[in-house]
């Protein structure tokens, strides 16, 4: 069932009605303001850090599940509804939310009264701006009351839900012509307040909640909203913003009106006793006085977008595909580049900070787009990591430091700084990145090069095998979930903190696989150095891993998975539970591991046969129905939730990859369209969340819901998707030496091209494949000459060159 509709020439996502069967979100911002804004206006609004310097108020956990948001009321009569539905809930005569590249548009109507409500964070520009169009449609003259309201949050979103016993005594606010200040404790340790404006005159307007809503009430029958407003001014307790505007319409007659929620900074705070300097806020509003100016804003938001999406586009007779590949696949990179996985609808924006392997992961996905700040991520990133290659597992966004209470011990996080690195590299050319100096653990004293950490890195692997040879899982890798150290049997407990990280015991074919796989990286960085030797060295290491696990992790059909504390193993036929796992049967392929002897195609049958479902690919079965303190947190998991046998979408597209690797494309791109949203927009009722975004996890065959998406938008799932498309199976590759053209796709795929922009020109790739092959490069064509390999040679000229590829 349909919720919606896909407008690909506006790249919106048009949403017909307020009842998704979950909110459905988009981001405002990709700078340092962002808002997340759900389709009935719910959401919030921070700068930079969404636990610390938070706008407005969200409650988690309630019910209706979305509500706080920025409301509009509007009051025609004896009926009073919101341009998104939410809160009043007042049945809508015309009712439809676009969410398109960093903006959202509803435009709805009632009773002949239609709104046009635009919501964006403009460019370089701290602030949400809404702009309101209401018209008359009716035959007879209309007096309207209009009221805006947003409840502020005390800026520390976690302090603001539980220290009510100082809270309730800090709220300030000002109130000068038409602009709410919300100024908590600027008077003492802050340098910036919020502000709530509107470009019209105003009526009333309120600034206490509880005047607003009546003690009674929630958001839906706010007492206030019956007229004038008594203009309160908050005093502790619960500051809010609401203008209200009187309003009369002739028919046809149009009003616009612009608000703007926004949050600046100042060394000089006051202009008089407690009268904060309201300069820099009124500089803020002065930018966006008319519509004019809002409207070539949004024109120069949208050249942004044109701008971040330009690298890579396709043209195929799919237009499912074309619109995950030059969409929304790209769109949720930049989301998850800008959050990492701190703020959406299922994360708080008050818990983690930024992972090192996550945050290294979706490097890879938006690079192309955005190389500078790829760069200056990678070396943040490498400053948290310890002289011996292990690294904080955690940072904080704000102070780029590791997180002590998390620490180290994830013994799979260092190879993932050398994959972000490469890519890097083989997008940019810029190899020079590996001479930077970076020190490890933010400590000055301990400076080396980027170089230097890629190698402590790799020999973090080396130098911590364990009784068979493989590596040492530590905490857990990739897989949180994989507890094998931790043997918790004290509720509350955190499975990946408690108990010890330096088992020697407890090993990882996971991390064997993406060691080898990611270890070839560093070989050939080592020779672009002119570091032979350490390039020799490091392939010996490389070679021994991969027989190590040809000799102790094949488990005779499939790649096991882990040995435990005990020794014993885990991911194998001989277990009861949990006798194959996802994760090394994609690395371990992906890395080249028994492709010469049939094994590596064996292990991708199994996973067919044992893990396939009709909605994608679930991390292993049989799912666990009892708890193993040995194995720690999977299998806390009810069967077929989370890393206990959902389809935990993050690690479908390494198998994608591995299908690649093998030659098979038709069923790589089978395993791709299973989980890409775009495909899954008819089953949104069974799906639930967004249908153009990943979700982390589907519910896999054991769970009760079945095929039910969650947590959506913050999942790694997104980069390593776009990357199996567009580099894997479309073939599209960036290499050290240039780009590499090497698609493995579905043998009925008969043709497709892609302009791809690339150190300095533009590609305008068209594939041949009337001979209706899944794999092989017959010729390639470059601006009408035959070339020799399948390197496209460099340009540099920002000129568009015309290559022909034929398959066969
Ligand atoms: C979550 C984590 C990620 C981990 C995955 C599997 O998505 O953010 O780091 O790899 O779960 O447990
Ligand atoms: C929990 C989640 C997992 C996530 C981890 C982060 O274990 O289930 O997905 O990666 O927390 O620490």
């Amino acid at each position: 069932m349909n919720f919606g509709y896909f407008d690909d020439s506006n790249r919106e996502y048009v949403i017909e009605t307020p009842k998704t069967p979950y909110p459905w979100i988009n981001y405002l911002g990709s700078e340092s303001f962002f808002g997340l804004v759900s389709n009935t206006a719910g959401g919030y609004a921070f700068y930079k850090d969404a636990k610390l310097r938070r706008l407005t108020r969200y409650r988690y956990n309630d019910v209706p599940v979305d509500s706080g948001g920025r409301y509009y009321y509007i009051k025609d009569n004896d009926t009073v509804w919101n341009p998104g539905w939410m809160p009043t809930k007042t049945e809508l005569d015309r009712y439809e939310c676009r969410h398109g590249m960093g903006y959202t548009k509803f435009t709805s109507s009632k009773n002949q009264l239609r709104c046009e409500l635009t919501m964006m964070v403009p460019n370089d520009y701290n602030g949400e701006v809404h702009q309101m169009k209401l018209t008359n449609d009716s035959s007879m003259d209309k007096v309207i009351d209009l009221y805006s309201l947003v409840e502020f949050c005390l800026w520390d979103a976690s302090d603001d839900m539980t220290n009510f016993q100082r809270n309730y005594s800090t709220g300030e606010v000002e109130v000068e012509e038409s602009v709410i200040y919300h100024k908590t404790e600027f008077r003492e340790r802050r340098d910036h307040y919020a502000f709530f404006s509107m470009n019209q005159n105003i009526n009333s307007f309120e600034t206490d909640r509880d005047t607003f809503l009546g003690a009674f009430n929630g958001y839906d029958k706010p007492e206030a909203v019956n007229g004038e407003l008594k203009n309160s001014i908050a005093s502790g307790w619960h500051p809010i913003g609401s203008h209200h505007k009187k309003i009369e319409l002739k028919p046809d007659e149009e009003i616009s009106i612009i608000f703007i929620l926004g949050y600046t900074e100042t060394k000089e705070k006051f202009t008089s006793a407690n009268v904060i300097n309201k300069a820099p806020a009124q500089k803020m509003i002065d930018a966006f006085k008319t519509d004019e100016q809002f409207e070539k804003a949004f024109l120069e938001l949208k050249h942004k977008w044109d701008g971040l999406l330009a690298p890579f586009s396709i043209d195929s007779d799919d237009e499912k595909l074309n619109r995950m590949v030059n969409i929304w696949n790209p769109y949720q990179c930049m989301v998850t580049f800008n959050m990492s996985r701190s703020a959406s609808y299922f994360e708080s924006g008050i818990g983690r900070g930024m992972g090192f392997r996550d945050s290294n992961q979706d490097i890879l996905g938006f690079v192309h787009q955005i190389p500078e700040k790829a760069k200056e991520r990678i070396l943040d990133i490498a400053a948290t990591q310890f002289e011996d290659g292990s690294a904080y597992h955690q940072y904080q966004p704000l102070t780029k430091k590791g997180n002590d209470a998390i620490g180290s011990g994830f013994n799979d996080d260092p190879c993932w700084l050398i994959m972000a690195t490469a890519a890097y590299i083989k997008e940019t050319g810029d190899f020079e990145i590996l001479k930077e100096e970076v020190v490890f653990e933010n400590d000055p004293n301990k400076v080396g090069t980027l170089y230097d950490h890629l190698n402590a890195s790799f020999y973090h692997v080396v130098n911590n095998k364990g009784p068979h040879g493989l590596p040492l899982i530590g905490r857990a890798d990739w897989n949180d979930c994989l507890n094998l150290n931790c043997h918790s049997t004290e509720p509350g407990e955190s499975f990946q903190t408690s108990g010890t990280a330096d088992g020697r015991v407890a090993e990882s074919v996971f991390i064997a696989g993406l060691f080898a796989f990611t270890g070839k990286d560093f070989v050939e960085m080592s020779r672009y150095l002119g570091k032979d030797k350490e390039a020799d060295e490091a392939k010996q290491h490389i070679e021994e891993m991969k027989e190590t696990v040809m000799t102790h992790g094949y488990d005779g059909e499939w790649f096991l998975r882990a040995y435990d504390a005990f020794g014993e193993k885990i991911g194998s036929h001989e277990n009861d539970e949990g006798k194959i796992y996802i994760e090394p049967q994609g690395f371990c392929v992906m890395s080249g591991m028994g492709i010469d002897d049939g094994r590596a195609l064996k292990a991708l049958d199994s996973v067919k046969e044992h893990l396939d479902t009709k909605y994608g690919i679930v991390l292993n079965q049989p799912a666990y129905t009892k708890y193993h303190p040995e194995l720690g947190e999977i299998s806390s998991y009810p069967p077929g939730y989370k890393e206990n046998a959902g389809i935990f979408c993050h690690n479908n597209p390494w198998i994608a990859c591995a299908e690649a690797e093998v030659g098979r494309g038709t069923r790589a791109f089978e395993v791709y369209k299973r989980i890409a949203p775009a495909y899954l927009e008819e089953i949104s009722d069974v799906h639930k969340t967004e249908p153009y975004v990943y979700s982390q996890m589907i519910t896999g065959k054991d769970g009760v819901h079945f095929g039910q998406a969650k947590n959506s938008w913050l999942t790694g799932t997104a980069s390593w998707n776009y990357i199996t498309i567009t580099q894997w199976i479309l073939g599209i590759q960036p290499d050290y030496k240039g780009l590499k053209i090497n698609p493995c796709i579905p043998a009925d795929l008969k043709s497709y091209s892609v302009n791809r922009t690339f150190r300095g020109c533009t590609y305008q790739i068209s594939f041949d494949n009337s001979a209706g092959v899944e794999k092989g490069v017959k010729s390639i064509v470059v601006d009408n000459k035959k070339i020799e390999g399948h390197h496209l040679p460099l340009f540099d000229d920002q000129k568009t060159h015309k290559v022909v590829v034929t398959m066969g």
